[in-house]
This record gives structure tokens, C-alpha cells and sequence, in this order.
């Protein structure tokens, strides 16, 4: 036998060596929930560590995330008032404003700071974006929030803007409305390919979804790969900065694809039910929960997605730099 590849994994150090993937902590972004007029920090169910927070324990987290060195933070409110046009989405004295406000006094380009650009948490009937007299998502109307929310955002410090809303159009309306008002330099993380995901369940409690129904009519089927190409393509010409796959784990397969058909930064993002799938199993002593996290992370890095946006941002940081 000439051909031994165990010969290459038979120490730590020969398996570093050879190893291809390096998950690093700046290229970790962490999800944030901030939740207006709370007196303490409210624990999320499914996802232990992760709450919504105060403004004092948003401080609190912004510290550990710069002592971390995570590469940056994902920032959604969630607001008091809701309305049928979610219209503390565009506050410039609101919950996500203020939040980004504070975190960039705090943290100023130490980390790179996103804001969620999306109405769900903002509109009382939950969906992504104000509807039509038929109940029908009125996507035009949406596209115009949709911009008036970036300026907002822009002018708050925002460096990127998740926009995450699944409108068509987006992306274009967003830059057209930042470059009007001479944000040229502010970023789009484009939410290119976000599927119709059950995976999503942990999340909506955080963000007190108000939701009925579903969002099949905007967010992708998970049948479907060639659609997210379309998407994909679309939103680079649209002026996307980066390119967002979510969820992440069970979307592996279009990471890769993503990542070879467009010469943009891929982005993709461990939601909230598969974070706490792996919790789950862990807390059952099914599996080991530090390496189901570095393994989740190794797999979406070695799809091709390099920027990861994870509950376990934090954490992992630190398991990462203990290795
Ligand atoms: C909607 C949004 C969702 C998530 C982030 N932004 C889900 C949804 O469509 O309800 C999910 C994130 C997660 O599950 O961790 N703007």
C-alpha cells in the first residue's frame, strides 16, 4: 500500500498542519435582541445565554463580544408599539436606533455594527412588510419603509444593514435611498437566499412575533436552489455588499453554490432552531456541546460561507483561541 492518508492524522499537530478550514472569532457576528422598556435581562426559551436585553446588559454584552474579539453584532428590536405599517421601525428615537446609537459610542469601529432592516418586529400582524387592502404583502409599499428605515439606521451608525426582509427589490431601494442621503460608505448585507424555515421557532419568541400565518409568500421554498441563484444574482446587481444563506446547516449545499457563482463575501447565519436543536441534544448529554459547536461552525466555513453569524459567537471565540 503506497496511498496512507492516516498518516496525516496521526497527531494534533500533523492534523493542524494539514487542517483546511480556520473558523476565526473575527469573522463571528452575534445576533442581539434588544427589547424596549425592559427592567431585566428576559432569558430566551430553547437557546440557554441567549435573552433579550436592557440597555445595561447590552453594555454588558457589547464588553464580552470586545474582549471576545468576535468580528461583529446583529442588532433587532423590538419595540412597545406596534402597528399595521410598523412605523417605530422608523424612529429615530426608537428601540433599534437607539440601540445601534449606543453600541457604536460604545464600540465604535472595534466591531463592525449591523442593524436588522425588516418590519416584523415592528408591524402588528408580524409579517416583513406593511399589506394591501386584500391582506396580501404589499411589496412596492414596503420598499419605500424600507428605505426611509435605512437612512434612519444610517444616521443612528449603522455600518451594514442586514436587509433581511425578502422584498424584491430590496437591495436597490436601500442603496438608492442611502447614497440619496450621502451614506455611501454604509453597507448591505443582503438577505439573498432566506428560505420559509421551521428553524426559525426560538426566534420568533425573542422577537414576540405576533405572526398569523406564514411568510411562504416572500421567504423561499426549501425545495428550491435554482431560485436562490436568480435571488442571488439579482441582489449583487442590485449593490449587495455580502450575501446571506439562512438558515445555515440544513442549507449547505447552496453556501457552496452561493459562494461559487458570485465573487462576494458569503454570509450565513446558524438560526435559532438549530441552535437549539444542538442545545437540546447536549443538554440530554446526547452529545458533546463544545464540539457540536465547532463542528457546526467548521461545516458552514467549509461550505464557503467565512462570515458565520452565531448565538455562539462569544463562546466560540473562546474555544476557538483554547484550541
Ligand atoms: C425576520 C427574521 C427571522 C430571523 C431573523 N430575522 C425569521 C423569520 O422569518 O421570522 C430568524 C433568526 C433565527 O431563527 O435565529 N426578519
Amino acid at each position: 500500500m503506497i496511498q496512507r492518508p492516516r498518516r496525516l492524522r496521526a497527531n494534533a499537530a500533523i492534523r493542524n498542519l494539514v487542517s483546511e478550514t480556520q473558523v476565526r472569532a473575527e469573522q463571528l457576528v452575534l445576533p442581539l435582541f434588544v427589547r424596549e422598556g425592559l427592567e431585566s435581562p428576559k432569558p430566551i426559551k430553547g437557546l440557554p445565554g441567549v435573552v433579550q436585553h436592557t440597555k445595561e446588559s447590552l453594555h454588558a454584552e457589547i464588553d464580552r463580544a470586545l474582549a471576545a474579539g468576535i468580528g461583529g453584532v446583529m442588532v433587532f428590536g423590538i419595540p412597545n408599539h406596534r402597528d399595521a405599517d410598523g412605523s417605530e421601525s422608523c424612529n429615530p428615537n426608537g428601540v433599534l436606533a437607539e440601540a445601534v446609537r449606543a453600541i457604536r459610542e460604545q464600540a465604535g469601529d472595534r466591531l463592525v455594527v449591523i442593524a436588522d432592516l425588516c418590519l416584523d418586529e415592528f408591524t402588528s400582524h408580524g409579517h416583513c412588510g406593511v399589506l394591501s387592502p386584500d391582506g396580501s404583502v404589499d411589496n412596492d409599499r414596503t420598499l419605500e419603509i424600507y428605505a426611509q428605515m435605512a437612512v434612519v439606521l444610517a444616521e443612528a451608525g449603522a455600518h451594514m444593514l442586514g436587509a433581511s426582509g425578502m422584498m424584491d427589490g430590496q437591495v436597490g431601494a436601500v442603496r438608492t435611498a442611502l447614497d440619496a442621503a450621502n451614506f455611501k460608505d454604509v453597507s448591505i448585507l443582503a438577505y439573498a437566499a432566506k428560505y420559509a424555515s421551521a428553524f426559525y421557532g426560538p426566534f420568533r419568541d425573542a422577537v414576540e412575533s405576533a405572526l398569523e400565518g406564514d411568510r411562504f409568500t416572500y421567504q423561499q421554498d426549501p425545495r428550491n436552489i435554482r431560485e436562490s441563484m436568480r435571488e442571488i444574482k439579482l441582489d449583487a446587481e442590485e449593490g449587495a455588499d455580502i450575501i446571506m444563506v439562512k438558515p445555515a446547516l440544513g442549507y449547505l449545499d447552496v453556501v457552496r453554490e452561493a459562494s461559487q457563482i458570485v465573487d462576494l463575501p458569503i454570509a450565513s447565519y446558524i438560526v435559532s432552531g438549530e441552535t437549539a436543536m444542538i442545545e437540546a441534544a447536549a443538554a440530554q448529554d446526547l452529545i458533546d456541546r463544545e464540539r457540536a459547536i465547532l463542528e457546526a461552525l467548521a461545516s458552514v466555513h467549509r461550505a464557503g460561507a467565512k462570515i458565520i453569524c452565531t448565538y455562539w459567537a462569544i463562546e466560540a471565540s473562546v474555544l476557538l483561541s483554547n484550541r
